[in-house]
């Protein structure tokens, strides 16, 4: 196998809208740079996010963003919120949106999970600024459950890979996690 040396490759990841509250008005923008870090037992998620963009300073101000993760369905407003900025477009209208119990940044209804985050680092890289908060409180809709439990082919997230600029789908389950491998442990 040969293998050619090429630039950085950005996978397909789950798209993110980051809701944020400026001069008392709700700001949302989209996010691939985006991703959960330790699960357990604090639940952080990072963003990147580029200085300029008005969500920056909503999040700096305000300590508080929202991480909202649309489906398949809601692919034009999630780009539209990414083609425009909060410093020249309102966009507070754009979602109908629902209040978490800490009730500090606004959540977007319609997509399928919504993580309330508090901003708890951030990291100054050169024309960008890495925010990491902690997840507060976590919202699922109830239809992209079965049995209880997140049906990832309910929830249909939107994702993106900059690489080609595309939006994609996700594909099938194929095999368990932490059960595959065990195929090749020594007896
Ligand atoms: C598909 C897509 C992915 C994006 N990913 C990022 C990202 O990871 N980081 C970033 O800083 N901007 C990203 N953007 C650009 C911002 O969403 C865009 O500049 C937006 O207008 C910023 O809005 P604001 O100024 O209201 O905060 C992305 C845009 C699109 C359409």
């Amino acid at each position: 196998m040969s293998k050619v040396r090429t630039k950085v490759v950005p996978f397909p990841v789950p798209i993110a809208i980051v809701s944020s509250i400026i001069k008392r008005k709700a700001n949302f923008a989209t996010y691939g740079c985006f991703g959960l870090l330790a699960p357990r037992p604090i639940t952080y998620v990072y963003i990147g996010s580029i200085e300029p963009h008005y969500t920056n300073t909503g999040i700096k101000e305000n300590g508080y963003f929202g991480v909202n993760i649309p489906s398949t369905d809601q692919m034009t407003e999630t780009d539209y919120v990414g083609l425009v900025s909060g410093h020249k477009t309102d966009k507070s209208k754009v979602f109908r949106t629902f209040s978490g119990e800490a009730d500090e940044v606004p959540l977007i209804r319609d997509c399928p999970v919504n993580m309330l985050c508090k901003l708890t680092k951030t990291v100054d890289l050169p024309g960008r600024d890495i925010f990491i908060g902690e997840v507060l409180e976590t919202y699922v809709n109830e239809e992209c459950l079965t049995n209880g439990k997140l049906d990832f082919k309910k929830i249909n997230p939107l994702l993106f890979t900059s690489a080609t600029a595309k939006y994609w789908e996700l594909g099938n389950i194929i095999g368990s996690a932490y059960k595959e491998g065990k195929i090749l442990l020594k007896p």
